[in-house]
């Protein structure tokens, strides 16, 4: 720990309420609010998931449907839609983060 710069940008601890929920605020509640399907308003909605169950499972964002829907890769339509443009890796290296470092309600 420590010699390699690299592992303190790895190592830095996400924030839900600084880095996921202001994401979620800007691309996502205007369809994802608390409409009946999945709820991006806060933490605890999030958690709930959707119409196919749990969006995030900790500790294992490839696992994660939220994932799958940010990357286009799982099935089901890419989030945010067309002619929305997708979030850029960065964002989604984000999010990817925050849940392998266990998405917590930080
Ligand atoms: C233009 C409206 C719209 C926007 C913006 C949008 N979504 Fe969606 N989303 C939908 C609709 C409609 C569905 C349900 C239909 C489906 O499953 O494809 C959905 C489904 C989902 C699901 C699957 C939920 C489940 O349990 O089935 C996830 C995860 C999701 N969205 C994440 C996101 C994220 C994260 C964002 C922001 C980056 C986002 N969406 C932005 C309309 C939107």
């Amino acid at each position: 720990m420590g010699t390699n710069p690299n592992e303190e940008i790895n190592t830095e601890e996400m924030s839900y309420k600084k880095h996921i929920q202001p994401l979620f605020n800007a691309n996502c509640v205007n369809c994802h609010g608390d409409n009946g399907n999945l709820s991006l308003t806060t933490y605890n909605n999030l958690m709930k998931g959707g119409n196919s169950g749990k969006s995030i499972i900790a500790n294992n964002s490839t696992g994660s449907l939220l994932i799958n829907r940010l990357s286009g890769e799982g099935p089901g339509q890419r989030m945010p839609p067309e002619p929305a443009s997708q979030l850029d890796d960065t964002k989604i290296e984000l999010v990817k983060k925050w849940i392998d470092q266990g998405a917590l309600n930080n």
